[in-house]
């Protein structure tokens, strides 16, 4: 088998890293690693390869920066020469960046299975370039990782079938305890100037919700502003750095004491800081996720999350960037020891650290590629197994049960006359008027009516 694993941003880079790594032990796997470039800057792209120990990107695409349609077009663009010369039986990416976007589009246009992984998050927020690029490369797989049972949940409610969705757990924790001893002999805290007993805070902000708009941006530096009884560590992500200095904000950040801006850290390093802290705030997604895994608290800049499993548990919070709400959730994390005595006994509700290998399972044990490739009724029809119908006279007092034993099809919905969803049990008999919504194979579908008229 033929794969291409792409990675474009960092957070691609480090969830990539396990299966890579898994992958390129197994040898009917022959694995092609492409880099679109997306990010490029060192200390953005190759400290992770050096961190996790992945050996440098067999292609280079150099995308770079640009505008959210540049960038994706270019991924698009630059990704048909590869899937051309390389001509591999999948492609598969992790999370929801333009390089994500890009390369779910490229493939599945030239009918090579796209493989997802990260997939069937959801922050119901079109405002974001990540909801869009999730939804559209979540839709466009040929087979889908989810990382937790929300996201495997959001997957089938959405009409998509269970036959290509796996929970696998989130690759993020596989690359958290890889490093782990690695972590330890990080001299981070020394470098920064930093003793055991400060209270630490760690911050990250990039996200384009909270970058472009000033006003967020000010809320977040009054919040930081105020929590001078911590030391507050800032990798600032070059975007945000840009960002700062066009709203004026870097030098008033510069003045504060308690805060000790970097440029962004190496994985290493930022695990060692991220670990050390007694709470972190930020608007990063895999930074949510290792905040669960690593037990440290997580006040979320964010109006929403995709990852509301952290909310659920209790180790995570919605702060917005109102300085109040910020203020108030950095305290009760870091004072209230009941608190953290509960969390240190939390589960992980991203996985235990298996997540490439079951992915890697998967895609040996389960899928033949080229099988989904030419003849699966899945790849051909993308997601058309769903069929609804308003009940044919034949139809009408037939019960659900003996609907779906004579068919095989499952009556997964019915709905009134007026659009309204019915309650309906096994006993039901379908009425004139409903709207049915089943699921099976569409290309049997005359078939199936033409049978249920025979066998009544
Ligand atoms: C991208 C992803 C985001 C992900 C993040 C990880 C999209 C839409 N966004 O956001 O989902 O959370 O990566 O960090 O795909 N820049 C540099 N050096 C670099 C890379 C970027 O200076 O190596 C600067 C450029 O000015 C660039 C800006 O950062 O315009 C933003 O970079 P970009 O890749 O467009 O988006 P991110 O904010 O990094
Ligand atoms: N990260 C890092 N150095 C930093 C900031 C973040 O190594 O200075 C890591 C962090 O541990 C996490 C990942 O980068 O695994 C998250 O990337 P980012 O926040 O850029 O993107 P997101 O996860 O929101 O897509």
């Amino acid at each position: 088998m033929r794969l291409i694993l792409t990675v474009g941003t960092r957070p691609e880079i480090i969830k990539m890293a396990p299966i890579y790594e898994i992958m390129d032990r197994v040898k009917e796997i022959e694995v092609l690693l492409v880099h679109t470039g997306q990010h490029y800057d060192w200390e953005m792209s190759e400290v992770f390869f050096k961190d996790l120990g992945v050996p440098e990107p067999d292609v280079e695409l150099g995308v770079g920066s640009g505008s959210q349609l540049a960038q994706t077009s270019g991924v698009i663009d630059k990704m048909e020469r590869v899937l051309r010369s390389y001509e591999p039986d999948g492609v598969l990416s992790v999370g929801d960046t333009n390089s994500v976007l890009g390369t779910a589009i490229a493939s599945s246009k030239m009918e090579i299975p796209f493989i997802h992984v990260e997939s069937g998050l959801r922050s119901y927020d079109f405002t974001m370039p990540e909801e869009i690029n999730r939804r559209i490369a979540d839709h466009l797989a040929s087979i889908n990782f989810s990382p937790t049972l929300g996201a495997f949940s959001n997957l089938l409610e959405e009409g998509y079938p269970a036959e290509r969705v796996f929970l696998s757990g989130n690759t993020i924790v596989d690359a958290v305890m890889k490093v782990q001893e690695l972590v330890s002999r990080s001299n981070i805290l020394r470098e920064l100037g930093i003793s055991e007993d400060e209270l630490l805070m760690t911050v990250t902000v990039h996200r384009k919700e909270n970058t472009d708009y000033e006003h967020r941006m000010l809320g977040i530096l009054k919040a930081i502003k105020e929590l001078d009884d911590l030391t507050i560590v800032w990798p600032l992500h070059p975007r945000t750095l840009k960002r700062l200095k066009e709203y004026d904000l870097l030098r008033d950040l510069k003045t504060m004491d308690h805060v000790i801006l970097t440029d962004p850290l190496g994985y290493l390093d930022f695990l060692k800081l991220l670990s050390s802290s007694h709470v972190v705030a930020t608007d990063s997604g895999g930074v949510q996720e290792e905040s669960a895994t690593l037990r440290v608290p997580c006040v979320i800049l964010r109006n929403n999350t995709e990852r509301p499993e952290l909310i659920e548990l209790g180790i995570g919070r919605i702060a917005g960037t109102n300085p109040a709400s910020i203020i108030s959730s950095v305290r009760d994390f870091v004072y209230n020891e009941k608190m953290r005595t509960k969390l240190e006994k939390l589960p992980n509700p991203y996985g235990d650290g298996t997540a490439a290998k079951v992915i890697v399972d998967v895609l040996r044990r389960t899928w033949d590629l080229r099988a989904i490739r030419h003849e699966s009724p899945y790849f051909r029809g993308g997601s058309p197994h769903y069929i609804a119908f308003k009940v044919p006279e034949n139809l009408v007092g037939i019960t659900v049960a003996r609907f779906q034993e004579i068919t095989g099809y499952e009556v997964v919905s019915i709905y009134n006359a007026s659009g309204k969803a019915v309650f309906f049990d096994l006993s039901k008999p379908f009425s004139r008027g409903e709207v049915v919504r089943v699921r099976g194979d569409p290309y049997n579908f005359q078939k199936v009516v033409k049978l249920m008229r025979e066998r009544r």
